[in-house]
């Protein structure tokens, strides 16, 4: 018998603190990771779910851990990046910390600016090493949708990216249905409109078995 097939989820946001109290993140709910999660399961797959902070309960049968800053969900990316067969970089990734947090509180005085420091990019680093495993980004835009997402396919040495635009009316964090277009390495691109999470998480999964045949048969 074939041992499963491992997959490596991320989700939710990372939060970077600037003094003990206070942190610089985004709206990410991570309900999407989670449901790729739970679709992996359903599918057979060794499932580890790395998590910035949510209020979502973990899926059953999965390796859960969670993390808090880009830098830790880097390190624990990195290792299982070695065991995994996928690596779906769901998670909004804070791109910026500070670049000296505080021990303490920072009393109130104005104007005050904050120095940050760009974040590693993950996926871009994981691909380096990518071997024959399928990566898989998600790209929120809002402005250029698929001329940036494209970019990004680029240059994070990815199969395919899951993109969708966001405006102030229209934002995705938290919605349970969202319309989104997945672009491929080999340059199809596939129009999803209004579709539940749920069911884009089945639809992200039939396309990673598409390319996994395509690479058996490679
Ligand atoms: O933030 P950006 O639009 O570049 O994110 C695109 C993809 O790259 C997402 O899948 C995200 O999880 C990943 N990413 C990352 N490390 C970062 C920023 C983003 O792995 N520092």
């Amino acid at each position: 018998m074939t041992p499963p097939k491992v997959v490596l989820i991320t989700s939710g946001p990372t939060w970077e603190f600037i003094d003990p109290v206070r942190f610089i993140s985004n709206p990410s709910t991570g309900r999407i990771g989670y449901e790729l999660a739970r679709e992996a399961v359903s599918r057979n797959f060794r499932v580890i779910l790395i998590s910035g902070p949510t209020r979502l309960i973990p899926p059953k049968n999965v390796r859960f851990i969670s993390v808090v800053t880009t830098l830790e969900m880097r390190k624990t990316v990195g290792r299982f990046f070695k065991q995994a067969d996928c690596l779906i970089m769901a998670a909004a990734v804070s791109d910026y910390r500070a670049a000296n947090p505080r021990t303490q509180k920072i009393k109130i005085k104005q104007p005050m600016s904050l120095k940050l420091v760009r974040n590693p990019d993950i996926l871009q680093k994981m691909s380096k090493n990518k071997g024959k495993r399928i990566l898989v980004g998600f790209a929120l835009e809002t402005r250029d949708l698929v001329k940036n997402a494209r970019l990004k396919l680029d240059k994070k040495g990815l199969d395919f990216i899951v993109a969708n635009k966001t405006d102030i009316r229209q934002m995705p964090f938290g919605n349970n249905k969202i319309s989104c277009v997945i672009i491929d390495k080999f340059g199809n691109e596939k129009k999803l409109k209004n579709i539940s999470k749920r069911k884009l998480a089945g639809v992200i999964f039939d396309k990673i078995d598409t390319i996994t045949q395509r690479h058996s048969a490679a």
